[in-house]
């Protein structure tokens, strides 16, 4: 299937590993145009020089609107424009409710769903000049599925979906098509936090092992590269009347209809 992706100009944020550097990786290799950011600039060279193409990379903070403004603009510079934005850089914030105080729950809030408003924000008006704009936000099953564990995820993921769906009805007007993909358990750096802060004392492949059985039908984590096809597939041409959609990559995980 021929996704329609060469020469689509594409963002990505948090490009540096993970889900993000797959993604990248994905949509290079279907002739994609790509720019990546992410926090720690030796990672994110690294990031850029291991992927197979060209990749235009610059630290931005999706925290910080003014690093965030940057960021787009020069990537929109460099690549002649902005077709495609992928949502990605956040992080976990493993907690329940007694351990969260004020300052983490708005640090989420930040990562999480600021940082989606704020980057849309900024593409926006390279959206508005793009023949194809699309918006391809990564969320988390724990939005619908609440999770005291993950107090935090569990409540701000869930306005980044109303902001998901919200952004789809009042940009439809303009093609601008915006959806989510959920995750699940997916293996990245980002559970090597979580194992050390909820059981350092066990070994990282039985905790995640233990995880699963209890929680995943397909009784494992996923791997990147089962999100990234996703992400190219809703940011193709073959998506062209998919707009507000949540989509679950979660292996059966997520008990709701
Ligand atoms: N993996 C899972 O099981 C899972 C489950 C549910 C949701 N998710 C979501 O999926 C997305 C990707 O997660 P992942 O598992 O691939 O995480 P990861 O391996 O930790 O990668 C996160 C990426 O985001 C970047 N990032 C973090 N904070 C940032 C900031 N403030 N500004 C710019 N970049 C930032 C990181 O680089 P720097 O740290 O250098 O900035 C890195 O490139 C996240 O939004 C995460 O919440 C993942």
């Amino acid at each position: 299937m021929d996704l329609g992706l060469a020469g689509r100009r594409a963002l990505v944020t948090g490009g540096s590993k993970g889900i993000g550097l797959a993604v990248a990786a994905e949509l290079l290799a279907e002739g994609a145009r790509v720019a990546i950011c992410s926090r720690n600039a030796a990672e994110l060279s690294a990031a850029a020089q291991s992927l197979d193409g060209e990749v235009f990379h610059q630290v931005a903070d999706v925290t910080d609107a003014a690093s965030v403004q940057s960021f787009v603009d020069s990537a929109a510079a460099a690549l002649g424009g902005v077709d495609i934005l992928v949502n990605n850089a956040g992080r976990a914030h493993p907690g329940d409710f007694e351990t969260l105080s004020d300052e983490d729950w708005r640090a989420d809030l930040d990562v999480k769903l600021f940082s989606q408003i704020r980057c849309f924000r900024a593409a926006l008006p390279h959206l508005r000049a793009s023949d194809s704009p699309r918006v391809v936000n990564v969320n988390a099953v724990y939005a619908r599925q609440p999770d005291p564990a993950f107090f935090a995820t569990t409540v701000v993921r869930a306005a980044c979906l109303n902001l998901n769906k919200a952004l789809a009805q009042e940009f439809g007007a303009d093609g601008i098509l915006v959806n989510s993909v959920n995750i699940g358990f997916v293996d990245t750096p980002q559970w090597a936090n979580i194992h050390a802060r909820r059981a350092p004392d066990t070994d990282r492949g039985e905790f995640l092992d233990s995880l699963a059985a209890a929680e995943v039908p397909l009784g494992r984590f996923g791997h990147v590269d089962e999100v990234s096809g996703l992400v190219a597939f809703l940011a193709g041409a073959r998506a062209s009347y998919i707009t507000g959609a949540v989509i679950d990559v979660a292996g059966g995980m997520g008990k709701y209809v």
